[in-house]
């Protein structure tokens, strides 16, 4: 018998023993499954009771799906009560399922935060390509459908409200911005939004801008359309605006860069200008790996070696089903370890976040696992 008596004097103190808990319930898991969590080992008994649970990720619910002019999706989403809110400008992925498999794509909120905190709700404007494979998909949802989405993240936010600020965006690159100005409450000092679109009748939230403008006189709004001003008069009329202390700039990324030279060369300090890229957000799956190289890899079934050749830029899960292997999948991300696999040997990459693993024998997911050297894995 001995007794044991915890004096917390403070939060901290609790925070620090949670963190610790943490971490030795994970050193746990990992002595036992090699897994931080072993709640991989539950999924499928999880999936008896919830057949789309996915671990990690939130529910919504569609409440409205608006076309916008055949270029874009307008959702709006109940979000699940978990979920832990965003700061305005931050951006989420949704995830959708598509022919039986979960697939992601990132999208910035462009709704306000009261709108989050008194209803429940967000709200997303998807910008449509016909030939992709995910957002034409989003058409085909309806009102009442389940999605999941994930934590918001994003460091592109409004940081200074009380110095002066000009936005400028450019078609999708809107939505950001939008979340960050109808999401203000207190209105400190002058700021400009330069929204340079094609058409203003097919412009994505310009109504809700423009009713803002009307309501609050120290915002101002400036609708540039290509098919009116050419890219060099809107330079020039950039020129013309009033200089302020801070740039927020979101669009694509030949809109982008032209900006900001020219902001630059009027002698606007560069730590002045905060910048996201709109419509090539770089994966990490992709930007470690420019070189396409083939990898000789060996998947193990039943004992039985089957050498194959797996790109350095492809999941081994696609890897293998590329040449006609059936390995376990459920989630396609990371999340559902349904594709957990023993390396026998061999260095992979984690796609998500370009770690490198070791050389032996190890579990790891198919699905979030590039090829680096020659491997053998046990299916
Ligand atoms: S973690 Fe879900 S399929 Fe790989």
């Amino acid at each position: 018998m001995y007794n044991c008596t915890l004096k917390l004097s403070n939060d901290f103190e609790v925070f620090v023993m949670i963190v610790h808990l943490q971490g030795v319930w994970s050193s746990f898991c990992r002595m036992l499954g090699n897994q931080d969590s072993l709640l991989c080992y539950l999924l499928p008994l999880i999936r008896v009771v919830k057949p789309n649970y996915l671990p990690g990720v939130y529910r919504a619910k569609i409440l409205h799906l608006g076309l916008q002019h055949q270029q874009g999706v307008h959702v709006r989403l109940k979000v699940s009560r978990r979920w832990p809110g965003f700061v305005a400008g931050q951006h989420i992925e949704l995830i959708i399922n598509k022919n039986g498999r979960n697939i992601k794509r990132t999208f910035s909120l462009c709704s306000s935060l009261s709108q989050w905190q008194k209803h429940g709700e967000i709200e997303l404007f998807c910008r449509v390509n016909p030939d992709g494979y995910f957002t034409p998909t989003l058409r085909r949802l309806k009102v009442g459908d389940e999605v999941n989405i994930g934590q918001a993240f994003g460091d592109f936010v409004w940081q200074a409200h009380d110095q002066t600020s000009t936005f400028i965006a450019a078609g999708s690159g809107i939505t950001p911005i939008a979340a960050m100005l109808l999401s203000q409450r207190q209105w400190h000092c002058a700021v400009t939004l330069v929204y340079r679109v094609k058409n203003r009748l097919q412009a994505p939230l310009l109504a809700e801008l423009q009713r803002l403008a009307q309501q609050q006189t120290l915002f101002s709004l400036v609708v540039s359309e290509s098919s009116q001003e050419s890219a060099s008069e809107f330079i020039t009329g950039l020129n013309t605006l009033p200089q302020t202390l801070h740039y927020y700039l979101c669009g694509p990324r030949d809109f982008m860069q032209t900006v900001r030279e020219n902001l630059l060369g009027a002698g606007v300090d560069h730590a002045g200008i905060h910048q996201e890229q709109f419509g090539s957000v770089s994966h990490a799956s992709s930007s470690h790996q420019e070189n396409d190289e083939q990898i000789i890899t060996t998947f193990l079934q039943a004992g039985v070696p089957r050498n194959v050749t797996v790109s350095n830029t492809s999941n081994l899960l696609q890897g293998a089903e590329l040449h006609g292997l059936s390995p376990n999948f459920g989630c396609r991300m990371g999340v559902c370890f349904q594709c957990v696999c023993q390396k026998v040997s061999g260095q992979v990459r984690d796609i998500r976040n370009g770690l490198l693993s070791g050389h032996g024998e190890e579990q790891i997911q198919l699905c979030i696992s590039q090829p680096v050297s020659q491997l053998v894995i046990k299916l």
